[in-house]
Formats: C-alpha cells, sequence, structure tokens
C-alpha cells in the first residue's frame, strides 16, 4: 500500500449519479488485494444521487454546497472546508469520480500527484464539462475515456489510461455516455488499485503506470 502500513485511504468526490463510485466501492470490497479502501465520499449538493451508494456502504459523506456564480473568495472558502473535510479521515488519495467543480493549487497541493480523475473523452479532445456532446457534434468514429493525475488546468494533468470507445450510428450522447461509463467502472479501479500498490511513477507530463491484472480489453 502506499504506506505499507495500512491500505491506502481514499476519499471520493462525487456530483451526480454515481456509477463510479459504485465501481470502485465494489471493486475495494470484492478484491482483498485492491489495497485500498473508501474511507469518506464528498459531494457539492447535498442531492447528488450518488450519495446514496455511501449510505448503502456506510461510507461517511462530506457534502459542501456551491452556489453558482460564487465569488472568488466564496469558492476559496468552499474548497477550503471540503478539503478540510476530507481530511478528518486521512485520506492518502482523492478520486474525482463525476465531481463536476474545478480544484485549485490551494486543495491539489495537499495531495500532491494523488488526485485523480475520470474523463469522458480521449484527452486532450474534447475537455470539460461536455465531453460526450462534443465528441458527437464533431462527427468522431472513436471516443473513449482518460483517467488522469490532476493539475491546476481542467482535464489536463499525466494521463495514467485511456481507453478507446467507438460511436455507433445513431447514438445519443446518453447511449454513448453509457458505453464509455461501461469502460470507466472498469479502468479507475484499476488506476486507483495500482496507485494503492505504488506502481504508478510521475516525470513532468508523462505517468508510468503497472495495470497488473489489468485488461485491456472488454472480454469478446
Ligand atoms: C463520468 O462519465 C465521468 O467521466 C464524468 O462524469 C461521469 C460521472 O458519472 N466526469 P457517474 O456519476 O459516476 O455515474
Amino acid at each position: 500500500m502506499l504506506t505499507a502500513t495500512r491500505p491506502t485511504r481514499l476519499a471520493v468526490l462525487i456530483s451526480g449519479g454515481g456509477s463510479n463510485l459504485r465501481a470502485l466501492l465494489d471493486a475495494t470490497t470484492a478484491d482483498p488485494g485492491f489495497g485500498g479502501e473508501v474511507v469518506v465520499v464528498g459531494a457539492d449538493r447535498g442531492g447528488a444521487a450518488g450519495l446514496e451508494h455511501a449510505h448503502t456502504a456506510g461510507v461517511p459523506e462530506v457534502v459542501e454546497e456551491l452556489t453558482a456564480g460564487a465569488d472568488a473568495a466564496t469558492r476559496t472558502a468552499w474548497e477550503h472546508r471540503l478539503a478540510e473535510g476530507l481530511a478528518a479521515y486521512d485520506p492518502d488519495v482523492v478520486v474525482l469520480a463525476g465531481f463536476m467543480r474545478i480544484l485549485s493549487g490551494g486543495f491539489l497541493e495537499r495531495w500532491p500527484d494523488r488526485v485523480l480523475n475520470t474523463h469522458p473523452s480521449l484527452l486532450p479532445a474534447f475537455r470539460g464539462a461536455h465531453a460526450v456532446r462534443a465528441a458527437l457534434a464533431h462527427g468522431v468514429k472513436v471516443t473513449g475515456c482518460t483517467v488522469h493525475l490532476v493539475d491546476e488546468e481542467v482535464d489536463h494533468g499525466p494521463i495514467l489510461a485511456q481507453e478507446a470507445v467507438p460511436v455507433l450510428p445513431g447514438d445519443t450522447e446518453t447511449t454513448l455516455h453509457e458505453r464509455i461509463k461501461v469502460v470507466e467502472h472498469r479502468l479507475l479501479p484499476a488506476c486507483v488499485r495500482a496507485l494503492c500498490h505504488d506502481r504508478v511513477r510521475v516525470l513532468g507530463r508523462h505517468a508510468e503506470v503497472d495495470l497488473a491484472g489489468h485488461r485491456s480489453a472488454p472480454p469478446e
């Protein structure tokens, strides 16, 4: 584990349905060799449906709401409260699993190279909050998902893993996003597991990741 003396402690941040949180909870509990456990779930909305997964799993929740159009000082104070709320559970790693807020250096420096995000496109294509819609609008035939370390630029940090997903005729934003999520549910836990086992090396933009045991393509 990261500290060698205890399972890696994971904080997971969500804003929405939380299917990636669910996948992480399932992976950490089903695999005795995962090397990590979800110790807290954070959200920026009390109504985030995914909080139900934390509740069911008996994982503590930290909810810090941020009103739309908040000024810089309000955002900084919100981010500080969120970081402090998570820190009370002493996490080693923070996983952004559909968390629709941008975190600044003030947050990230508390967990250097230990904040991950999953994004529903093959970065650097289609950064931002509407990646699936943008990929469809552009007419690409292949998109996918990216798991990366978070830096201060949106959807930008060193890439840990990517996997392609085909765009099929007749796809809507919903059908394509659901197909991408199926892959995310496998790729995100695989990357988190690698981090738990200290099998990630970062050199500038380049991350070397040993996804031992990870199947890179779905079964036939
Ligand atoms: C995922 O596709 C993630 O990449 C994006 O938001 C979606 C969250 O889905 N940032 P869920 O809440 O985990 O179901």
